[in-house]
């Protein structure tokens, strides 16, 4: 599929009957079939039959990956060029007809998923409206039809692949993993996949580097000599040098499955090697599966590879089941993975921990969240990838992938934490990712899992997936609530719901009652030292004060407790901080206490996470954030109230936090205890009884904002391209399914003739007038504009993408380029204006020293001293300026000195601000800043910025001194250990990568073995990563172009093809 082009033909979306999956299949041998093994292979067999899918589709697709060079921020490769857009006009015309046809031979057969949409009667009642709008005529479609249609949904032939039910007899049972008579293995099911022992001495990664290199220069010697001695292009000279390509491919290829094969058997463990099993034992200590585990893996749905929500407790080993399938997918069946995760550091942290695996199974792990990633994502001739990205990056992957015809690259999508879905903007955008996928290519499946779900049958729906739950937890988990100096279980079959359990046993004095009247020091120095708990608090204020609190009355015995690990930790923190280090936890760490909120800094986070996970800290007061996903059990988890804010707890919240009690293979049980006060008892007994809250679409959030970018994108990216297919998409998302629920009266046709309404009006698209087209009348066709375009490139929010034009184009009449000041304007995210006012007084200190030309640019901007000095003054002031543009410039001033500084300490005290505040405005405007470096991609008139704002880009993301930034993009190491790692003499990722653990750990202050391997393995990933890249960019430049001027190239002399 590589060297598949097709110049002219638009990529718009995947037929469903011309499927294009597991190309590389073709290049690999027929496995043996283990029982394992046959699964997958019959299924894929069944599955192209069924869909009548062959290698012929990817004619479809062509190739962009030409993003070689950048290292960060790749080029976004642009749709197809004019040339394309008769064939835009035609496939309109060809879709209406498909459509038409689609919905007029749609059964009514109804199977395990029923999809209802009594909206949809509207829709077609509303047409004169859109048409009226739009002055286009909309093509009669019966309301029996798209009846038909939704019912259709459900049809075999509809379904994606992955849910199609194989024959009986090839279910075969998986064997019972990790029993001790599993061992023999066949090694020819190897063969169908490449895997390098790795071995942990770092000689060896250094010389199989060596010998790499030597290699390819012997390879690009060979073969460039070769082409240097074709003077006069023949046909016979071009046969025998792609004869002598290919066959030097050949070779390498059998040398490098040779090299493995004898190493590694396959197949006893869920068709994977039992170096996987091995992996898991050795790096996560798993020994053993839980039963729940091997039931979910050996589930005939996920054999069969159909779509699948699984639903457990907090703690239950959701994601070690993930795990497992996401590695069937890259080594067995040989195709990419995405696996979405809520947060930069959630995603980080799973980078780090599955790197070690990449190294050893020979796949790819690459980071995409905060600015890291690239789009589309290098095409890997080998090697498999797994993205592991935030919700945000996700969306803009599968964008990438859709568009430039690679989507069934992705085999699998693996979402944790399903219930964002419901979750502000965020849920939306995950939603419109899913709801793509499940629309543009119907051989990925698709995996999300939860520990918070209530309407999974809704969900089902949304995802045409099966469900598995079950409420096991390894740790049993008690649930109690504090009421006055009683004990309460929670019961909720009881009638009462809280059944007395015991008084606490504790002596306070007057004063300390006063000082703490809900008992807390009773109750965590019930646990703490030996036991591990966590407080929940309701602001991040109120986290500090109760951890202060608690030192201040604590005996000074604990002093004692793990008093050397405790220095350790502060001299971190200390050195972290450039020299300074936070009073609360400088007077709190020596007790083993620490706060655990947003306005840490990431270093800060780190250190206290790792001192906690290791028992160094005992204690940690924290804010409902620690809550999802982090990986920070406690033997007992507090909740200081019953809030969040001043906002009552959710069920799902409240389950979250609580879930968090009880370390899997260290307490017998867990328990949590909720402190109530009198008046929030019954609110507090329906909290514990009540179901979980529903998730529901996010589409119509902030005035539909979603279903706008929605459609903007769908424009953009050609996956539809009229009102009609719009519908249909629309039917394919979890909107739609709850439709009735959300629309408040308004039927669907009318919420999204108002989208498009919208979008035309800002610009962002056009309607033209539909066509005959092949005897098919088209009612209008959408397209998007250069402003649309760049719009959802840059994931630019819609509400601002005429602002951000004008400000860029203002930008360009007088940019001041004699310092950052004027590029950090441009690109300090909207969004955060308003979540800080500036201090006047500081604002008129810092304007005042601003250069002349700064001052000017500024004046421009709409900033003068004059104003400033008034307002610093405490005068009024009669005609304010824009208060937008001035508040927004004070934050770029912010910015400014971080990048002069690099400390954020010093920056946060010099504008008197918090320093998670200021990390926060740094991580917004790296990201933001990327956004804008991908609109200004899309519009000619901006080209001037792209180089800048790449450059810029860098900067805000690492922030640090220069020579810190290749140490940084170790996927991990925050700018505390990068500072460590090269005043240690590690300067770049080579160093790193190479480093035996044992000599880093005495080269660098305070590092764990754990840590030191961490990164090592993280640096080699990173490393592997980048000579794979450069191996490639080899062949490429290697393969002999199609349209050598002179010669004659056959159908069967070249692997291009056109449609
Ligand atoms: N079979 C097993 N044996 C021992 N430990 C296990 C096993 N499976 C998972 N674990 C461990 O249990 C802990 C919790 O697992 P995991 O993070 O997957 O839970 P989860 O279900 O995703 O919970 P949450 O909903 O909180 O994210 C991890 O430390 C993991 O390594
Ligand atoms: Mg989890």
């Amino acid at each position: 599929m590589d060297e598949l082009e097709s110049p002219t033909l638009v990529v718009r979306k995947v037929s469903t009957r011309k499927r294009h999956r597991d190309v590389k299949s073709n290049q690999t041998p027929e496995p043996k079939k283990t029982s394992a093994s046959r699964v997958f292979s019959e299924e894929k067999q069944e599955c192209e039959e069924e869909t009548g899918c062959t290698t012929e589709a990817g004619k479809q697709c062509y190739d962009q990956s030409s993003d070689s060079d950048e290292d960060l921020f790749g080029e976004y490769d642009s749709f197809a060029e004019e040339t394309s857009f008769l064939a835009q006009l035609d496939n309109a015309g060809r879709n209406v007809t498909d459509f038409d046809n689609y919905v007029t031979s749609c059964t009514v057969k109804k199977r395990n998923v029923i999809i209802s949409h009594p909206a949809d009667k509207d829709i077609m009642n509303k047409h004169s409206t859109f048409n009226h709008i739009l002055g286009q005529h909309m093509p009669a479609v019966t309301q029996n039809v798209i009846d038909e249609d939704i019912a259709g949904a459900g049809e075999v032939d509809e379904l994606p692949c992955s849910q199609l039910l194989l024959p009986e007899e090839n279910s075969v049972p998986l064997p019972v993993v990790f029993s001790s008579n599993i061992g023999n293995c066949d090694n020819n099911y190897l063969k169908s996949y490449t895997v390098t022992e790795q071995t942990s001495a770092d000689s060896n990664v250094t010389d199989k580097t060596a010998n790499k290199r030597k290699s390819l220069q012997d390879h690009i010697k060979s073969t460039l000599a070769g082409n240097a001695k074709v003077q006069v292009p023949q046909i016979s000279r071009s046969k025998h040098l792609k004869e002598a390509a290919v066959a030097e491919e050949i070779n390498i290829a059998m040398k490098a499955i040779d090299s493995t094969v004898e190493n590694l058997d396959h197949g006893p463990f869920y068709g994977l090697p039992t170096k996987v099993k091995d992996l898991f034992t050795q790096q996560r200590g798993i020994k053993e599966l839980y039963d729940w585990q091997h039931t979910c893996l050996t589930l005939p749905s996920v054999q069969q590879r159909r779509n699948l929500i699984y639903s457990l407790p907090t703690s239950g080993g959701k994601t070690l089941v993930a795990e497992i399938l996401i590695l069937q997918e890259l080594l067995l069946r040989q195709q990419d993975v995405l696996m979405i995760l809520p947060y930069v550091a959630i995603v980080q942290e799973k980078v780090r921990g599955l790197s070690g695996f990449g190294l050893e199974l020979n796949f790819l792990v690459e980071e995409y969240a905060g600015s890291k990633g690239r789009f589309p994502p290098i095409k890997r001739r080998k090697k498999k990838s797994l993205y592991i990205a935030t919700i945000e990056k996700g969306h803009s992957l599968v964008n990438s992938l859709i568009e430039v015809g690679r989507i069934e690259d992705l085999g699998l999508i693996v979402v944790d934490e399903l219930h964002m879905l419901g979750e502000g903007s965020r849920g939306a955008i995950l939603e419109m990712t899913l709801a793509k996928i499940l629309y543009s290519c119907k051989t990925t499946q698709i995996i999300g899992m939860s520990a918070t779900l209530n309407n999974v049958n809704e969900l089902q729906q949304f995802l045409k997936a099966e469900h598995y739950t079950s409420d096991f937890r390894p740790v049993k988990l008690m649930e109690f609530v504090k009421l006055r100096d009683s004990i309460y279980e929670v019961d909720t079959k009881a009638e009462d719901c809280f059944a007395f359990s015991r008084l606490l046993n504790f002596k306070y004095s007057s004063n300390l009652q006063k000082m703490d009247p809900d008992h807390l020091i009773a109750l965590v120095t019930e646990v703490i030292p030996l036991h591990s708990c966590l407080v929940f608090c309701p602001t991040k204020k109120n986290c500090e004060n109760v951890a202060e609190m608690i030192c201040k009355y604590l005996n000074k015995e604990f002093l004692n407790h793990k008093h050397k690990e405790k220095c350790s930790l502060l001299d971190d923190l200390k050195s972290f901080g450039d020299g300074t280090i936070c009073p609360t936890l400088k007077r709190t760490v020596p007790y083993g206490i620490a706060y655990h909120h947003s306005g840490l800094t990431n270093d800060e986070r780190r250190l206290i996470e790792e001192a906690y996970s290791t028992g160094i800290l005992c204690l940690l007061t924290c804010t409902s954030t620690l809550a999802a996903g982090v990986n920070l059990p406690a033997r007992r988890v507090i909740l200081r109230s019953p809030y969040v804010a001043t906002d009552f707890l959710k069920r799902s919240q409240y389950k979250q936090m609580v879930g968090r009690a009880g370390r899997a293979g260290i307490d017998t049980a867990g328990e949590s205890i909720l402190i109530l006060q009198e008046k929030d008892k019954v609110q507090v007994k329906d909290l514990v009884r009540k179901p979980l809250e529903n998730c529901y679409s996010n589409l119509l959030l902030n005035s539909c904002k979603g279903i706008q970018s929605l459609l903007l994108s769908l424009i953009g990216l050609k996956i539809v391209r009229s009102p009609e297919e719009i519908c249909k998409f629309i039917y394919g998302t979890l909107f739609s399914v709850q439709y009735q629920q959300l629309s408040e009266g308004k039927s669907l046709w009318d919420i999204v003739k108002d989208a498009l309404e919208y979008l035309i009006e800002k610009c962002l698209i056009t309607a033209k007038k539909g066509c005959e087209n092949e005897g098919q009348e088209i009612s209008c066709i959408l397209e998007i504009t250069q402003l649309g375009h760049a719009t959802y490139k840059g994931s630019i929010d819609l509400s601002y993408c005429d602002l951000l034009y004008k400000d860029l184009k203002k930008g360009l009449e007088g940019l001041v380029l004699d310092s950052l000041l004027h590029l950090l304007y441009l690109v300090t995210p909207y969004d955060m204006i308003s979540q800080y006012n500036p201090d006047w007084m500081l604002y008129f200190r810092q304007f005042s020293q601003l250069s002349a030309a700064e001052q000017k640019m500024a004046v421009n901007l709409g900033v003068s001293e004059s104003f400033l000095a008034k307002k610093a003054s405490g005068h009024s002031v009669k005609k304010s300026p824009d208060s937008d543009i001035v508040n927004r410039f004070y934050l770029s001033l912010v910015l400014y000195a971080l990048l002069k500084e690099t400390n954020l300490w010093t920056v946060a005290h010099k504008f008197n601000m918090p320093r998670g505040f200021v990390q926060n405005l740094l991580n917004s405007t790296a990201v933001f800043s990327s956004c804008v470096l991908h609109f200004c991609e899309e519009l000619e008139e901006f080209w001037s910025y792209r180089a800048l704002f790449t450059e810029l880009t860098k900067k805000l993301t690492y922030c640090v001194k220069s020579e810190l930034i290749p140490l940084m993009e170790i996927s991990g190491v925050l700018e505390g250990r990068a500072k460590q790692l090269y005043s240690a003499g590690y300067k770049t990722v080579v160093h790193v990568a190479n480093a035996d653990p044992e000599v880093l750990i005495k080269n660098v202050d305070h590092l764990s073995r754990r840590q030191a391997r961490q990164i090592i393995t993280s640096a080699k990933m990173l490393l592997t990563e980048r000579i794979e890249a450069l191996q490639d960019e080899v062949e490429e430049l290697q393969k002999l172009p199609s349209d050598m001027p002179g010669e004659l190239v056959s159908s069967e002399d070249t692997s291009i093809t056109a449609e």
